[in-house]
């Protein structure tokens, strides 16, 4: 029997590269998913995939279509706790065993919150199969990104792991273009180049600019995903653990220094005229602290710009030989930079 998937996100970069992604590889599976507008070529281009009409806060029929559902795989908000919850609990409600892929990132990770390694190099490199870092995933402080929802997953592998078993699908930056109808760039290009601004009209970094970060190219994320995606089809037992604990799948095929990701931004807005030197200029935590606003997280700033989080994939790299196949960060940085730009 095809397997039944239920997908959220779909026109976001991720969870729209993730549809187009399973459509692909798997034109076999019925997928369903929620959208709340629906892109005017949607149903030409994925004609076998069924649209529910909703949104995040759509409670019931989260829980409705997830009871339906064999795999669901939430994309397109890592925070947003009513969903999940709608969602774990249609999973929960029915007798037989389902899967749950949800989408978090290594912004878990990140050590924005103490002044100690801001702008310099961060010697700790957390891998998805260590498990210290296992134990450290489990454990991570309330103001962690993403640690409410995580916080929910962890509670329902506890209480439920038999019933349903939980992959976090955990990327870096994530760079290249998407695949979906909707969104197709990813965050952080798009929002150091607006925050250019900030800096004098200049690219920038804090401290050392050494901090670095790992990133990958979603082309290869998709191909983790559907990885993924294709264990719980087959019930690997281990799509999830250990234990009752939900499963961590890093992705990050490469890593850079934020001063070096800035020189390359920079080459390209100088070459297109945006700016007037690529050369990055030094900016004070208080210019940090100004970008990048968001009302969820006020210090988002230090998160983007002045953070180390380095992770390395070793559980995809054992479980499915996932490695980096995609074209490198800084070959693909003037592609991103230009489509930022609208160019
Ligand atoms: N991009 C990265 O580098 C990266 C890396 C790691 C983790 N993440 C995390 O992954 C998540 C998704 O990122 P993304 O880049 O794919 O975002 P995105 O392109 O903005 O996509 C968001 C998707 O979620 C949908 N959505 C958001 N809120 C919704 C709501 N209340 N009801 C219904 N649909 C809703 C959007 O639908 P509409 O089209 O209708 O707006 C869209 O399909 C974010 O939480 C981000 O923090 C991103």
């Amino acid at each position: 029997m095809s397997p039944k998937i239920f997908l959220t996100g779909a026109t976001g970069y991720i969870g729209g590269s993730v549809l187009h992604a399973l459509v692909t590889a798997h034109p076999s599976y019925t997928i369903t998913v929620l959208l709340r507008k629906t892109p005017p070529s949607f149903p030409s281009v994925y004609p076998n995939v069924k649209i529910v009409q909703g949104d995040y806060d759509s409670a019931e029929i989260l829980a409705e279509q997830a009871r339906k559902a064999d795999i669901v795989v939430h994309n397109g908000d890592s925070d947003h706790e009513p969903s999940l919850t709608a969602l774990l609990a249609g999973l929960t409600s029915k007798p037989t065993p389902s899967y749950l892929l949800h989408l978090s990132g290594t912004g878990i990770l990140s050590d924005w919150a103490s002044p100690a390694h801001l702008g310099t190099l961060n010697p700790k490199v957390y891998s998805d199969a260590d498990p210290t870092d296992i134990a450290t995933l489990a454990s991570l402080p309330d103001d962690a990104l993403h640690r409410g929802t995580e916080k929910l997953l962890f509670r329902a592998a506890a209480a439920h792991g038999e019933k349903v078993r939980i992959a976090i699908m955990c990327p870096p930056d994530i760079y290249g273009r998407g695949t979906g109808l909707g969104n197709t760039q990813s965050v952080f290009v798009r929002m150091f180049i607006a925050d250019v601004r900030g800096a004098g009209n200049r690219p920038f970094y804090y401290g050392e600019g050494a901090n670095a970060r790992s990133w990958v190219h979603v082309e290869d994320l998709m191909k983790l995903y559907v990885r993924v995606v294709e264990a719980a089809v087959d019930n690997e037992t281990s799509f999830s653990g250990p234990g009752e604990f939900p499963g961590y799948y890093f992705a990050g095929t490469q890593e850079h220094r934020h001063i070096d990701v800035a020189r390359g931004i920079g080459r390209v807005l100088e070459r297109e005229g945006v700016v007037a030197d690529a050369e990055p200029v030094e900016v004070g935590l208080e210019v940090i602290d100004g970008m990048a606003r968001h009302p969820r997280f006020p210090q988002l700033g230090r998160y983007l710009y002045a953070s180390n989080s380095r992770t390395r994939a070793v559980r995809a790299g054992k479980a499915f030989g996932y490695k980096g196949e995609a074209p490198g960060l800084m070959e693909s940085l003037e592609g991103d930079v230009l489509a930022a730009l609208g160019r």
